[in-house]
């Protein structure tokens, strides 16, 4: 296992289309997802997005607060509902900083793992933001793309700061 290195924005491997993955089972691939792991939880984050490390392939590995690590290969969302929500979001490839981006609020997800077995469910919450927040690396956006407010857009430091002031602003997610 490896750290790898993380692109941050400005690198072009961040704004390209990745490739769908052709053999999920891979002795390479499953090699990388091992990495990516060991690259989010030394980061840390709470997703990670192939891209990031250098690898434009379709799949991410994440690890929210709560839950199982996992990896998604291959991943397909669709929204549940047309109910969206405001949230708080990092990303390991901009450091520093938090912003207030807007996300279906339920989804249903499908994909492969790394034994090639189909996976599918349903996701909301945290869960459901960092689906959206990694499947968008795979095709080249990134959350300030996303934003339509750039007021709430800020350091983490000073919003952290701000928020145990005034309580006004939500504690900041986790990186992703
Ligand atoms: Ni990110």
């Amino acid at each position: 296992m490896a750290i790898l290195k993380i692109a941050r924005m400005g690198h072009p491997v961040l704004l390209r289309r990745a490739e769908p993955v052709a053999d999920p089972t891979a002795p390479e691939l499953r090699r990388l997802v091992a990495d990516m792991h060991e690259t989010m939880a030394d980061a840390p984050g709470i997703g990670l997005a192939a891209p990031q490390v250098h690898a434009p392939l379709r799949l991410f590995v994440f690890h929210v607060p709560g839950g199982e690590p996992g990896a998604l290969i291959n991943p397909v969302l669709s929204p549940l509902g047309e109910e969206t929500e405001d949230g708080w979001e990092g990303c390991l490839s901009i450091p520093g900083l938090r912003g207030c981006v807007s996300r279906w609020k339920r989804l249903r997800y499908e994909g492969v793992d790394t034994e090639g077995r189909p996976v599918a469910g349903e996701a909301e919450g945290l869960l459901a933001r960092m689906m959206q927040h990694e499947t968008d690396h795979l095709d080249g956006i990134l959350y300030p793309m996303r934003m339509e407010d750039f007021a709430l857009f800020g350091f983490t430091e000073e919003l952290a700061r701000a928020a145990a002031a005034t309580a006004a602003v939500p504690r900041p997610e986790p990186a992703a």
